[in-house]
């Protein structure tokens, strides 16, 4: 894959001011030595979105979104990396170069640039006018529609529509049907032995919208029998299937109103939920619920209940995204899941009993995230044997130690100890989890700052991890203590640390961040500079050092005592050279870092 070097990355970033750039979409006020405005992620009156020159990073507080330069620019122009990357560069007259590009890359590169200058957005959107009008034509598919519930309004608001039978139906709507290559790029049309033909034939249409509103594919049903039952657009440029959540452009105003959303698995479950007046509802396209998608969701609402069928595939389904939620809890979210009962699915549900039953079984039956875990876990093993429980905790150790969240992980500890009848600090030593930070320094006392009441304190290696982003260059004096294990945010810390110790002349957070981008690391940096946003600006650079120092202090008082546990000893987790660790570190880092989309 060709990639921007990340030299350039810096250079740009030196050059660009996040301030300037921000205040031409959302127009800023000075606040202190920051800069805030209403949160043009979510909607507020008041505003907690802030814009630090320093750290060259945008937060807010109330949503959670944050980034650097480049994210704002994908994230509110909608622009992949690439382009933010050089639109940015034009405004400030620099030249993207293209590194390390093999001549099958730059190929991959030149075709995905053909496919980018197409106009698939104004195909898809033509397409979809032609459904939409077909559907008016076409009786026995709003006779379906009809069968199922759905109004005129509903349907218009999903903009459902109908792909007619015969195998050149769009003709009538691109007068350059067999010409058009976007035609081809957006799986609209197939092509066979030189012939086209339409994708979709005699289905109910239902479009997929991004964030931003534009139409990046389509999902058709079958209305009778046929195989299969729905048949979706292939991904494009365009569409990720494991990125995008149906329903989420037409939900988001009721997703803020009722502060929360609700996950179901299919198509109908959303337009019939919303028939019902359940309009806080998205669907996965047929995929699990991942990272990607809880990220985005987390975007609008603090609170998400996950609805799944009853049967084994949903109890299934509902662990995959209890999965990729661990990562990503905080304690000021919160993940249900709602298991339906026997043969119903949200959309027969609704139908069945009406909203209201649906929203108090939703009140009643649904299990915070903890509880569904501890019983699917207790499910998987004997809990009355001594190998049964100590199974299950091998079982747990990987799972809960992903839990960033640590009020909620301290929670989920102390209930699963009583599940297995030990004391708390028993499992959490056999879990290798440190146990409870105050015995290591006293509290630290720091000015009152404004939303300290939302926060918790951080943990040591957060604050060490916070210092770093705030002056880059101090890594290269400060020796951290020799560490291995799985803790999300000690590795985070420790690649953060090779690499600053690699890489002398970062200046600033944003930089350092644009370093991380797509590796694992990042959402946890991203999370601990934003949680700190507003704090530092007050300190000296004497204060700063010093609370530098001493959370390194802090951080190797529990590493040594912690590495020498005989639960790590017994893992094999032998104390190596700080060059080696660095090493895996990077091998780690320049494996999944895919910063390139050229
Ligand atoms: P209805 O029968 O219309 O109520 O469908 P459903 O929404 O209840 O669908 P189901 O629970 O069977 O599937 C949930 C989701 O999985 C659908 O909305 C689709 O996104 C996807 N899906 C279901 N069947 C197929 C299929 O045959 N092919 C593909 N690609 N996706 C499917
Ligand atoms: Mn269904």
């Amino acid at each position: 894959m060709s990639r921007i070097p990340d030299s350039f990355i810096q250079d740009l970033l030196n050059r660009v001011d996040i301030v300037d750039v921000v205040d031409r979409y959302v127009p800023l006020k000075k606040s202190g030595g920051e800069y805030k405005a209403c949160c043009p992620f979510h909607g507020e009156k008041t505003p907690s979105f802030y814009v630090s020159p320093v750290k060259q990073f945008y937060h807010c507080f109330g949503c959670g979104a944050n980034g650097t330069v480049i994210t704002f620019l994908m994230e509110h122009a909608g622009l992949g990396f690439v382009e933010a990357v050089k639109e940015l560069a034009q405004a400030v007259g620099m030249q993207v170069p293209q590194e390390d590009a093999t001549p099958e890359e730059k190929l991959v590169a030149k075709k995905r640039a053909e496919v980018e200058a197409l106009d698939l957005p104004g195909v898809m959107r033509a397409a979809c006018v032609y459904y939409r009008n077909q559907l008016k034509h076409a009786p026995h598919a709003i006779q379906y529609l009809k069968k199922r519930g759905v109004s005129g309004e509903i349907a218009a608001k999903f903009g459902l529509g109908y792909a007619p039978d015969g195998w050149h139906a769009l003709q009538a709507a691109f007068q350059d049907y067999d010409s058009n290559p976007a035609l081809i790029e957006s799986g609209l049309v197939k092509e066979r032995e030189g012939r086209r033909h339409d994708f979709f034939n005699d289905r109910v249409m239902f479009p997929i919208v991004n964030q931003r509103g534009a139409i990046i594919g389509f999902g058709g049903r079958v209305m009778d029998r046929g195989e299969p039952k729905y048949l979706n657009s292939p991904e494009t440029v365009l569409f990720e299937k494991g990125r995008e959540l149906y329903g989420l452009y037409q939900a988001r105003q009721s997703i803020r109103d009722a502060g929360k959303a609700l996950v179901v698995e299919g198509y109908m479950d959303v337009v019939s939920l919303a028939q019902y007046g359940v309009s806080y509802a998205v669907a996965t396209l047929g995929t699990a619920t991942t990272a990607h998608h809880l990220q985005k969701l987390m975007r609008h609402t603090d609170h998400i209940v996950f609805c799944f069928d009853g049967d084994k595939a949903g109890r299934k389904a509902a662990w995959r995204a209890l999965e990729n939620a661990l990562p990503l809890l905080q304690d000021d979210k919160r993940l249900d899941f709602l298991f339906l009962p026997d043969e119903e699915d949200p959309d027969t549900y609704v139908r069945h009993f009406g909203r209201e039953a649906f929203e108090d079984l939703m009140a009643r039956d649904a299990l915070p995230l903890t509880a569904f875990m501890l019983r699917e876990l207790a499910a998987k093993s004997d809990l009355q044997t001594d190998e049964g429980r100590a199974r299950l905790i091998k079982l747990a150790q990987p799972l809960i130690t992903q839990i960033p969240a640590q009020a909620l992980s301290l929670m989920l500890r102390k209930r699963f100890a009583e599940l297995l009848g030990i004391g708390s600090d028993e499992l959490d030593r056999l879990l290798g989890i440190r146990v409870a930070q105050s015995r290591y320094g006293k509290p630290r006392s720091k000015p009152a700052l404004p939303h300290s009441g939302r926060r918790q304190a951080p943990s040591i290696e957060r604050k060490v991890i916070e210092w770093f982003l705030r002056a880059p260059g101090w890594a290269q004096h400060v020796a951290l203590p020799q560490w291995e294990g799985d803790q999300p945010e000690m590795q985070a810390l420790y690649a953060l640390y090779a690499y600053l110790v690699a890489h002398p002349g970062l200046a600033n957070a944003a930089q350092v961040l644009e370093c991380f981008r797509d590796s694992p690391y990042e959402g946890t940096l991203r999370h601990v500079l934003g949680a700190a946003m507003d704090e530092h600006e007050g300190f000296s650079d004497e204060e700063a050092w010093v609370e530098l120092t001493d959370a390194v202090s802090r951080l190797e008082r529990r590493v040594n005592e912690q590495q020498s546990r005989p639960f790590m000893a017994e893992k094999n987790l032998s104390p190596s050279s700080l060059s080696d660790e660095d090493k895996q570190i990077w091998r780690q880092l320049s494996m999944t870092k895919l910063r390139s989309e050229g």
